[in-house]
Formats: C-alpha cells, structure tokens, sequence
C-alpha cells in the first residue's frame, strides 16, 4: 500500500473509493482536459472504473494553506519495475509550480521507496506545460510519435512524447 507524504506546499493522501466525485468535477473543466480528451469531460461511470484502477498508485493533493483540493498525481506500474508518472491538477491551481513539486516528490519516492528502474511519462508534443514539469523532474525526451485516435483531437497531429529516468540517471543527480 502506499503512504501519505507531503511536500513544502503540499499534503498527498492515497486515493480513495469516495475519491470519484471531486475527480469527475476536475474533468469537467475543459481547459484540464485539453490535451487528453480534446477538452470532453471524463463521463462519471468511467471515472469510477479509473479511480477503482488507479488505487494504490495515485494520491490527491491538497494545499498545506488552506486544505484546497490541487489534483491527482500518480505513479503508475506498467512493465517490470517502471512506474509511469502522471499528473492532473484543478485550473485554479495552475502556474505556481505545485505540479513541479508534486510530480519531483513521487520520483523520487519511486527510487527511494518503491524500487522502480525506471520512470517515464508521456504527454501530448504540443502539451508545453507538462512537458516543462517533466523536465524539471530530470526526465529527458526519449521519443516523438504519432499515435492513431478514433477522433484527431487540436494538436495531435504533432505527435505525442515520452520522456524518462533511469534509476543510474537519477543517482547522479543526488
Ligand atoms: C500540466 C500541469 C499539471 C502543469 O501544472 P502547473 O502547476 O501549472 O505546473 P508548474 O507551475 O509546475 O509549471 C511547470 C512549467 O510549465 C510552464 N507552463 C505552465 N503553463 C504553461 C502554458 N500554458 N504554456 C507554456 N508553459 C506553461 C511553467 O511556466 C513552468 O515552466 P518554467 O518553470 O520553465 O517556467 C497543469 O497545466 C494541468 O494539470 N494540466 C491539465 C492536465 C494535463 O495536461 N496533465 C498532463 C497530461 S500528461
């Protein structure tokens, strides 16, 4: 199972059951939901199956301040001992680097904690905002690629990217 932590700015708490409310309101935002869905909500009963899929590998985020909901960040098993590292934070809360914050915790809580070798993350290429937080985290460009979606979305014709960190990579930097 995985553990509460907390950053300067932030407390993350494991995702719950009764999570599925305040995720379905984040998706209702088209502005977050841009470079996923091409700005279409995430429909209520398939954020129930997501939420029912992600526990025990993403957190919400809450604002030290004033206990404001921030977002969702994940860190997602995918092949052997990689984790994929996601993110998806409330407009409001935008623009001050709690992405950045967030996101740097949980790669390091994947090599320090959770025996990952290696963590990536993919984003949209005209996604500049993830991709910026991604780099910040010391992830670096592995690949650009075209993926085939039953409907083009503004911006997928650029391609998507995957960036990465090793585990070797990630011991030089500390
Ligand atoms: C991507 C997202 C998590 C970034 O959150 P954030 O808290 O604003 O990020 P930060 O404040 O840590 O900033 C990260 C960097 O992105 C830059 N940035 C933020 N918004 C930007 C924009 N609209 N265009 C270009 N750059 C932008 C910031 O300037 C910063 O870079 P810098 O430090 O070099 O100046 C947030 O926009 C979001 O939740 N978007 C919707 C969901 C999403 O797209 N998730 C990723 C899908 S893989």
């Amino acid at each position: 199972m995985i553990e509460p932590l907390a950053t300067e700015r932030l407390r993350l708490r494991p995702l719950v059951a009764d999570d599925v409310d305040r995720l379905v309101d984040l998706d209702a935002d088209p502005e977050v939901m841009r470079y996923i869905s091409g700005g279409a909500p995430t429909p209520p009963d398939e954020t129930e199956r997501i939420v029912a899929r992600a526990i025990g590998h993403r957190w919400l985020a809450f604002d030290n301040d004033g206990d404001e909901f921030v977002g969702w960040f994940g860190l997602r098993p995918s092949a052997a001992r990689d984790r994929e590292l996601g993110y998806r934070l409330r407009r409001a809360c935008w623009g001050r680097g709690l992405a950045t914050e967030g996101a740097r915790a949980l790669v390091d809580l994947a090599f320090t904690e959770l025996d990952a070798s290696r963590v990536w993350a993919q984003t949209m290429t005209v996604n500049t905002a993830s991709r910026r937080v991604m780099e910040h985290c010391g992830l670096r460009l592995v690949r650009t690629f075209l993926t085939e979606l039953p409907e083009p979305i503004a911006g997928s014709e650029a391609g998507d990217v995957e960036y990465e960190l090793t585990r070797s990579e990630w011991v030089r930097t500390q």
